[in-house]
C-alpha cells in the first residue's frame, strides 16, 4: 500500500468527510455563479474572501488572473476541497506511487470539485489566458500551512511554515524566526540570565 492510498489519510479531526467538503464547495460555487457573492480580480496579489466560517469549516472564494499560482503547499491538519466556478485551473499534485514520487498535473475545469486529505501537497496555477474563480473549504478551519520545493534529488522538501487562518497568507514565516540562544525562562529576557 502506498502512502497516498492509505485510508487513514481520508480522515481528519473533524466530523465532516471529504465528500461533504466537496459538496460544500459545489453548493457555494452555485451561489457564486448565481451572483450572490462579489468577485474581484487583482493581478498583483491573488484576491480572496472568506464567505463563511463556523466551528467545523471555512469557505473561501479565490480569484486567479493568468499565471497566478500558490506554490507547493499543504493545509497542515485540515481536510480541504475546491470547486472551480469559472475558468480552468491547473493543479500540480505531489503523488507517491509504486513507480516513485513526483508532481502530476491535472486540469480543473469549471464545475470540477476535488478533495484534499491531510498531508496533501499541491500547487494551483492559472495557466489559461482567462481569469479563473474557485471556492475552497477547509475543515477544521485552516490554522497553518507549509510550503515545499522539489529538491535536486527529486524529493519533496519543506521550506517553511506559517500559522494562518487565511489560505492566501501574508504573514512572517517560521523560517524567519531567529534560531539563536533562547531565554532560560519564557518571561525573562537574555539580560536576566
Ligand atoms: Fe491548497
Amino acid at each position: 500500500m502506498t502512502i497516498a492510498e492509505s485510508p487513514a489519510r481520508s480522515y481528519g479531526p473533524t466530523p465532516l468527510t471529504l465528500d461533504e467538503l466537496v459538496e460544500l464547495t459545489r453548493a457555494t460555487a452555485e451561489e457564486v455563479r448565481a451572483g450572490l457573492h462579489e468577485i474581484h480580480f487583482d493581478a498583483e496579489h491573488r484576491w480572496s474572501v472568506r464567505l463563511r466560517s463556523d466551528t467545523y469549516a471555512d469557505i473561501w472564494l479565490i480569484t486567479w488572473t493568468p499565471d497566478q499560482s500558490t506554490t507547493l503547499h499543504d493545509h497542515a491538519g485540515s481536510l480541504g476541497a475546491l470547486t472551480v466556478v469559472d475558468g480552468v485551473l491547473t493543479e500540480r499534485v505531489w503523488r507517491v506511487a509504486a513507480g516513485g514520487a513526483g508532481l502530476h498535473d491535472r486540469a480543473l475545469v469549471a464545475g470540477r470539485g476535488v478533495a484534499f486529505p491531510v498531508g496533501y501537497v499541491h500547487d494551483v496555477v492559472n495557466t489559461a489566458a482567462a481569469p479563473a474563480v474557485s471556492v475552497h473549504a477547509y475543515s477544521p478551519p485552516l490554522t497553518a500551512m507549509s510550503y515545499y520545493r522539489v529538491d535536486e534529488a527529486g524529493a519533496l522538501r519543506r521550506t517553511h511554515s506559517v500559522l494562518t487562518h487565511d489560505p492566501e497568507p501574508d504573514v512572517p514565516t517560521l523560517s524567519e524566526v531567529p534560531t539563536g540562544p533562547r531565554p532560560a525562562h519564557p518571561d525573562r529576557g537574555l539580560e536576566d540570565r
